[in-house]
């Protein structure tokens, strides 16, 4: 989505069209959000959407996504929430390795499932309760965008330069005039750049400090830069 969001007008003809993305503050991350609003959607006659969170049900993607593609006059068949490991370390440390274990075996399970109904073009809804207040949380998120990454601090002493926090960034928000990074307030909190960092030496505040860093086993860091 980030590649497809630079150019001028993505679009895509396809039977079955799908959309794979994390839940972000009980909604949709801002990127997916301004991707979906600027795709063209020619003839889909399976449109569906999977929203992966460490907290299914708590939140609103799905109505946030068909709200946009309304306004297209497209609508989504298919919705699923996906649980994996929630990567969001200001909140809570990264789960045990024994949890992770235990998540990623449901949830290949879980992708098998949903695999088979998108091949049947099933219709499935799902649950996503407290819609108002996760409207109002969502929304009060977005109202400080340009400051999200005020919070981000640089450990000069770990770090070793070696650019994968510039690379990571799907927004281009990272620099590095001196080696260290520095932030230029467009971020959207993916958080890709505090992960990625082989020294650690990335922090978002003092919350950070000491939890694990998290990337799925499955995922090469090659396949995250941009
Ligand atoms: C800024 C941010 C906000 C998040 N908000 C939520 C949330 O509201 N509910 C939830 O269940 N998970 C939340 N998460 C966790 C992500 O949904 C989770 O890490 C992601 O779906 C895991 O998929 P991935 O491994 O492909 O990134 C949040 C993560 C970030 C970075
Ligand atoms: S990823 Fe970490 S070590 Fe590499 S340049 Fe960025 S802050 Fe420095
Ligand atoms: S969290 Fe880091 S990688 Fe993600 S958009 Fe913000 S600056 Fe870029």
């Amino acid at each position: 989505m980030a590649e497809a969001l630079a150019e001028e007008s993505p679009s895509v003809k396809a039977q079955c069209v799908g959309f794979v993305f994390p839940m972000h503050y009980f909604g949709l991350p801002l990127q997916v959000e301004e991707f979906l609003e600027k795709l063209i959607i020619y003839e889909s006659p399976y449109t569906f959407a999977v929203a992966t969170c460490g907290v299914p049900y708590w939140g609103r993607p799905f109505l946030d996504a068909e709200e946009i593609l309304a306004r297209k006059k497209r609508k989504l068949y298919g919705k699923w929430f996906l649980r994996l490991v929630s990567n969001y370390i200001p909140y809570r440390d990264i789960a045990a390795d024994w949890r992770i274990s235990i998540r990623a075996c449901l949830a290949k399970r879980k992708i098998s499932k949903i695999a088979e109904a998108v091949r049947n073009k099933e219709d499935h809804s799902t649950w996503q309760v407290l819609k108002a207040f996760c409207q109002r949380y969502h929304e009060k998120w977005r109202g400080r965008q340009s400051e999200i990454d005020e919070n981000f601090i640089c450990d000069g002493e770990k770090c070793t330069s070696c650019g994968l926090c510039e690379k990571i960034c799907p927004r281009g928000n990272i620099t590095r005039p001196e080696g260290s990074p520095v932030w230029h307030h467009n971020c959207v909190e993916c958080l890709g750049c505090l992960h990625i960092c082989p020294a650690e030496a990335i922090d978002y505040g003092e919350a950070t400090r000491g939890r694990r860093r998290y990337r799925h086993e499955d995922v090469a860091v090659r396949e995250l830069l941009r």
